[in-house]
């Protein structure tokens, strides 16, 4: 994928910078996915600051219907200072409105070379979720050019991610390109065998990347309550287990693969909450008082074998409901046998918003070749193959400009 990037002789003093990220964290606890979205692109706040550059830092915050003091971006500049030092000026301005615009142009055209704003939640503007022009321009009419450093984002078709590339000059920041280039790796010419172990609720959200991966890789590991579809399909009984109805039609289709693999036995308890009593099944032997909580150990071990001969392994959704700790243990033993791989005999690479924090929970991550910050994202490049609205866009379009 051909990315414009931004070029290091451009000169960038007082060129002001719409600069689309994505800080959509959750706000308290400093869970892991918040600081690796943050401390990532804040890199790319600070380069573009030392160039001289105006930034206008622009995100979503949750998903609001409309304005939601709660969901200002306001309280994202004081975590930023806190954590990083980086005094971002908070621009609250309605910026859909002429008189939103010209004020805040005022401040912008009066700034600093080098100096940071902040603008209020893309998403507290009716336009933004349905890509209106208007919105895309009324952005537009702030900057000069337009940068997405938002990779998380770039799935949504939406004013600050799509639109307004259309109507300005633009390139892709660092944090996006680097995201690119380690998910393309999955796609393109990836050193075999390769592995991809995947999980999550629903097996018909998960479907594209699922069949993606089972074109792609050699050996497809399906865990979490995605697989229970399939259990249903193979005639055994999954007790009190969350099943999703539409889903096994779906895993019928799917059961002859011979690349796919099914957890053989599970982890259940009569109640899936914090402190019950667990035990270890074969899936055949579930009592109908059960449900199933994560992965068994006979699981554990052939996936952890299949992973240890691995030379590419993607990783994406729990395989278990992995917030409480003694359904946890799958997901911690994948990332850990992921992360003892990655970075030498195999190419590893994890991402999901859910998956995150279980990566964050090994204290591996240095190990790991990649984690992607992108949840919904990280599973459309795979399953699309790359072709994110986000980064077609800048793709396609951006010979008019140059
Ligand atoms: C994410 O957290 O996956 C991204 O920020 C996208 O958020 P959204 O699903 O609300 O568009």
């Amino acid at each position: 994928m051909k990315l414009p990037i931004i070029p290091s002789k451009m000169a960038l003093k007082n060129k002001r910078i719409f600069l689309r990220v994505d800080w959509n964290v959750p706000m308290i606890g400093g869970s892991a996915e918040d600081s690796l979205k943050l401390t990532r692109s804040i890199k790319t706040v600070q380069a573009l600051a030392k160039r001289k550059a105006v930034i206008l830092v622009a995100t979503h915050l949750g998903r609001p219907k409309k304005r939601d003091p709660k969901l200002s971006t306001k309280q994202l500049a004081h975590l930023v200072l806190i954590r990083y030092g980086v005094d971002l000026v908070f621009l609250g301005e309605d910026l859909s409105t002429i008189g939103g615009r010209t004020s805040a142009l005022k401040i912008i055209n009066a700034a600093k070379p080098g100096s940071i704003f902040l603008l209020e939640n893309v998403r507290f503007y009716q336009g933004e979720e349905k890509n209106t022009l208007k919105l895309a321009k009324a952005f537009a009419s702030l900057a000069d050019i337009f940068v997405n450093d938002a990779f998380a984002s770039s799935h949504r078709a939406h004013a600050s991610v799509v639109g307004v590339a259309k109507v300005l000059p633009h390139y892709a920041g660092p944090t996006l390109v680097e995201e690119v280039r380690a998910l393309e790796k999955l796609l393109m010419k990836p050193k075999r065998p390769y592995v991809a172990v995947i999980g999550g609720a629903k097996l018909s959200t998960k479907l594209p990347v699922l069949k993606t991966f089972l074109s792609i890789a050699d050996v497809v590991c399906v865990g979490g309550a995605m697989a229970h579809p399939f259990f249903v399909a193979q005639k055994k009984r999954i007790g009190k287990s969350y099943i999703e109805k539409e889903g096994i039609p779906l895993a019928r289709k799917l059961l002859k693969n011979p690349k796919l693999r099914l957890p053989v036995d599970a982890v259940v308890a009569t109640k899936i909450a914090p402190g019950v009593h667990v035990r270890a099944t074969a899936i055949d032997g579930l009592k109908q008082t059960e449900a199933i909580g994560d992965i068994g150990p006979e699981t554990m071990r052939a996936w952890a074998q299949e992973i240890k001969r691995a030379k590419t392994i993607v990783w994406n959704g729990p395989l278990g409901v992995a917030d409480i700790p003694a359904f946890s243990h799958g997901s911690l033993l994948v990332a850990r046998v992921i992360a003892a791989r990655s970075k030498g005999p195999a190419y590893g690479v994890v991402g999901g918003g859910d998956t995150l924090p279980i990566v964050l929970a090994t204290g591996m991550s240095e190990w790991f070749d990649h984690i992607s910050t992108g949840g919904g994202a990280m599973v459309e490049f795979i399953a699309t193959k790359g072709k994110l609205p986000g980064l077609v866009v800048l793709e396609r379009t951006q010979l008019k400009h140059h």
